[in-house]
């Protein structure tokens, strides 16, 4: 969760961003749209015109914070009876104009492709009323907008390269609350890392569910490359094509990218991350399960087998590429020996580092239709218990092999212990603490690591 930056105007609009990334880019493209409308954005939640909350609905936890959010702001309306309440993002999407029956305070409710309508939507608001938009939009990509940066370190930023979701893992909320998949313009992209080069920006991570899939062949629904005509394969973009664009327009950049899907994932983007130095090396490949019978029930589209040869060929051309993986623990008929093969694919593959989930059904979804719930509760907990003691030890064990070693860091922020210390990341997005000296926010720093805990290497800078 994050609030958010700037002052003044008319209006003042406060956002909290909830869940991934995806969402606090939105929130900039709100900050943007709302911009246009007389409204700053603020810091400050009690000085709020609105207050808009953009969610996650992906598990039920996170639905559940924002409930309780939710009963939090009563007490900002009664302070100030004029205050707008928005809930926007995936649970307004999920949950539709029940959401306006079930909490009482929230004025407005605005799906992910509704939020060139957020003003129209305050002002019928103004008016009186409460208002609702969750249409979703086979086109709509926000590709023309200049995001406003919010809560920044002005050294890392998101680029939305594409939106929505096509995959129907099974247990997933996200193609229902995001819709139907569709890539940004290229050019667009281009501008908008132009322009965060030209603001003196160092990092930037382009993203989309799954980014493997991006193909511009000039805008609207997702097509497959082999359903192109032949004018549109010849001018058609891929993801590596995007990277190679991306790389070569803006050099001084780093560049990241989230997230992949094991199957689709190319040798073409391995090779093009190892052509050029400015795109890190390190892949977000969640893997989701280890057992082959669990990966169908999931509809992942790949075998345990699939997904070895990929880490295989990841790690053959990009040795040193950081892999990190999503976990879920106790899907819907797993038993004791394939939650087993998850923990040995997991120690065969070494991620650097994992998100770990118990497995929460979510309602409408292809698993809550057809499969049932059926790992209880404390199973579920202990396994996801050890699918973390795994991690820990693996994440540990790797990060120890850096010490001794120099690694380069990208200065984000001063570190959270200490202000005599900067943070920042490796290339593998290892996070990397050492002491200021004469460096500054934004510097890329040779450090050479000293010690390493399962989360974070510690050193010093050496020239
Ligand atoms: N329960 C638990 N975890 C889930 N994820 C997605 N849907 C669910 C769910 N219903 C996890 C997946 C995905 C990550 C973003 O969230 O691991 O990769
Ligand atoms: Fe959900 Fe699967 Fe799409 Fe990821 S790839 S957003 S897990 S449906």
């Amino acid at each position: 969760m994050t609030e958010t930056a700037v002052q003044t105007a008319e209006r003042k609009l406060y956002i909290e961003s909830y869940g991934c990334a995806m969402n606090f880019s939105d929130s900039e493209i709100i900050a943007s749209i709302m911009g246009e409308h007389g409204f700053a954005t603020t810091q400050d939640e009690f000085e709020a015109d609105v207050i808009f909350l953009n969610t996650c609905a992906i598990r039920d936890n996170a639905e559940q914070r924002i409930r309780e959010r939710l009963k939090h702001l009563r007490s900002n309306k009664k302070q100030n009876r004029d205050l707008i309440i928005g809930v926007l993002g995936c649970m307004a999407e999920r949950l539709k104009d029940k959401l306006l029956e079930e909490e009482k305070l929230v004025d407005v409710v605005a799906g992910p492709d509704s939020y060139r309508e957020l003003p129209k939507l305050v002002a019928e608001v103004d008016e009186g009323g409460r208002a609702i938009n969750v249409l979703l939009s086979r086109e709509e990509t926000y590709g023309d907008l200049n995001p406003v940066r919010l809560n920044s370190n002005g050294v890392t930023a998101f680029i939305s390269i594409m939106r929505g979701c096509d995959n129907m893992c099974s247990f997933c909320v996200v193609p229902f609350t995001r819709g139907r998949e569709r890539s940004r313009d290229p050019e667009s992209i281009l501008r908008e890392a132009r322009e965060l080069a030209a603001a003196g920006y160092k990092e930037i991570t382009l993203l989309g569910q799954n980014v493997d899939s991006y193909l511009w062949f000039g805008g609207g629904p997702k097509k497959e490359f082999k359903n192109l005509t032949e004018e549109e394969k010849a001018s058609s973009v891929d993801f590596a094509d995007l990277l190679e664009m991306t790389a070569l327009a803006v050099p001084e950049l780093r560049i990241r990218y989230s997230t992949s899907h094991p199957r689709d994932i190319t040798e073409k983007v391995v090779h093009t991350m190892a052509k050029y130095k400015n795109v890190c090396n390190y892949i977000h490949l969640p893997a989701q399960s280890g057992n082959s019978r669990v990966l169908e029930v999931m509809n992942r589209n790949y075998t345990r087998e699939w997904y070895m040869d990929k880490v295989s060929m990841i790690r053959n051309i990009l040795p040193d590429c950081g892999i990190s993986c999503d976990i879920i623990a106790g899907f819907c008929t797993e038993t004791e020996e394939e939650h087993k093969d998850t923990l040995s694919l997991m120690a065969w593959s070494r991620f650097d580092f994992s998100y770990m989930y118990k497995y929460s059904e979510r309602p409408g979804t292809p698993a809550a239709k057809k499969l049932t719930d059926d790992v209880h509760e404390d199973v579920k907990g202990r396994r996801l218990q050890e699918i973390i003691a795994l991690q820990n030890e693996v994440s540990k064990a790797k990060n120890q092999e850096y010490i001794g070693k120099v690694v380069e860091v990208l200065v984000e922020a001063e570190s959270k212990r200490s202000t005599e210390e900067w943070m920042g990341r490796n290339d593998q997005n290892v996070v990397t603490v050492f002491p200021k000296e004469h460096y500054q926010k934004g510097d890329l720093v040779k450090v050479l690591v000293e010690s390493a805990s399962t989360t974070t290497l510690r050193g010093k800078a050496v020239v």
